[in-house]
């Protein structure tokens, strides 16, 4: 395994629009995919990140991985487990939007307060090649909506609608962070 160099803002790799996983290569031996997933894993876990999508480590392609669990950093993190998205697509949004605090590791010292559907369908492939359809709310809807727009080279700061909700790390903590609920907790990815 190894850990990756994560593109940042600027890099035109953020914009692109990634290409589809050819999902037979994933069977294949040694395959280049799967060493990608895990350096993927690897990298997320060094940059403390909760999710990370493969535009983001220089590579075109629709595939994301996301994990959090509660740690010394956020004692107050949502857990969600591991889980490796090949080629998702969201099927369903619901009306209902909510706003919450988001991260980026591309764009590691901003904060910004971001809208975006309560709820989502998604449907992916595991690592595996095996068909997955989950239905998301709360945290892990504005997870999986961050990286998969990643995907089609959007990143947070296109889906603000108050840039004046926008703020660096440091003073996020300082005025913002103990001012919001629980539900607004904000991580990186
Ligand atoms: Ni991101």
């Amino acid at each position: 395994m190894a850990l990756l160099q994560v593109a940042k803002l600027g890099n035109p790799i953020l914009r692109q629009k990634a290409a589809l996983v050819d999902l037979d290569s994933l069977k294949s031996q040694g395959n280049i995919i799967q060493s990608l997933i895990d350096d993927m894993i690897e990298t997320m876990h060094e940059e403390d990140g909760v999710g990370l999508a493969a535009p983001q480590v220089f590579q075109s392609l629709r595939l994301v991985v996301i994990e959090c669990s509660p740690n010394e950093r956020y004692s107050e993190a949502p857990n969600l487990p591991l889980t490796i998205l090949i080629n998702p697509s969201i099927t369903y949004y619901e009306q209902d939007i909510v706003s919450s605090w988001e991260g980026c590791l591309s764009l590691k010292d901003l904060r910004g307060l971001v809208p975006r559907s309560r709820r989502i369908i998604v449907e992916y492939f595991d690592r595996k090649g095996v068909p997955v359809t989950v239905n998301a709310e709360g945290f892990l809807a504005v997870v999986l909506q961050h990286e998969i727009d990643h995907l089609d080279g959007k990143v947070f700061l296109d889906r603000m609608t108050d840039l004046s909700q926008l703020s660096y790390v440091n003073e996020f903590e300082k005025y913002i962070a103990d001012k919001k609920s629980l539900e607004s907790e904000s991580e990186s990815a």
